[in-house]
């Protein structure tokens, strides 16, 4: 399984391109990437921003060709943290993913993922799109502008990183996980997954917008979403956020 990684100067998200050039009916391959040097309009989760100078950090889309059903899009976006994190652990970065979908490096948010499905009834093609932003050479002044801790492969290592490189390279550890996923979904995760996460039935706190839920971590269900138990009930929490 190998990537066909396209080059883009300046789109206004990777992801919205690609759902754009999906939905018009153009062709794509399965695997394909489309990577960009500047991305102006970069989203993630929630409706927030992704911050990213250009010729800066990485951001990128990856089209996945599956008809697995939406409950299967938490895992995918967890595959792809685990392979950002094996990709920076081997640059000797002490990288942890971080539920739903971020890669952090002591207490710092490194890497965001965006899993989108595409419901176009114009197409026959069903599949899942990928996106992925890594900080790779972003600065100090720069990781001031984000509205949460947030570092970058440059501010660990003190080296510039060719992006290029960088992104073939990552190609290379993500292919291993979507490979494991595409064959048992959250099942071939769940172990490597909770061994970086941290012991189940410590206390947590999990924020969806306005709300915030409390309890005990009791682990993940079967499709990687979070469970808690609060007055002795389990709750299933799909979408949120675990402060840093
Ligand atoms: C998040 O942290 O909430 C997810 C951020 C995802 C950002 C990437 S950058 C490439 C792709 N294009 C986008 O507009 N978003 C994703």
């Amino acid at each position: 399984m190998k990537f066909d990684i396209q080059w883009f100067d300046r789109v206004n998200s990777t992801n919205e391109l690609m759902k754009d050039h999906i939905s018009s009916g153009k062709k794509i391959d399965n695997r394909t990437i489309f990577a960009t040097h500047e991305q102006v309009s970069g989203h993630g989760r929630l409706k927030r921003k992704w911050i990213s100078s250009s010729h800066t950090n990485l951001c990128f889309s990856i089209y996945i060709e599956s008809k697995k059903s939406l409950n299967h899009i938490p895992s995918l976006t967890m595959a792809g943290a685990l392979g950002i994190c094996d990709f920076l652990k081997s640059k000797n970065i002490k990288a942890k993913v971080k539920w739903p979908n971020d890669v952090i490096v002591n207490q710092k948010k490194i890497c965001g993922i965006l899993s989108e499905h595409i419901n176009s009834n114009l197409i026959e093609k069903s599949g899942l799109i990928l996106g992925i932003g890594l900080n790779v050479n972003m600065n100090l002044h720069e990781s001031k502008q984000i509205d949460q801790p947030a570092t970058s492969m440059f501010l660990e290592k003190n080296i510039i990183f060719s992006l290029e490189k960088t992104l073939y390279e990552i190609s290379e550890y993500l292919e291993f996980w979507i490979l494991k996923w595409e064959f048992h979904e959250f099942r071939s995760l769940k172990k490597e997954w909770i061994d970086q996460t941290g012991p189940i039935g410590r206390e947590i706190e999990v924020h969806d917008g306005e709300l915030v839920i409390n309890g005990k971590f009791k682990g993940y269900g079967e499709y990687g979403e979070l469970l808690i138990e609060r007055n002795s009930k389990i709750k299933s929490i799909w979408a949120g956020e675990i402060p840093l």
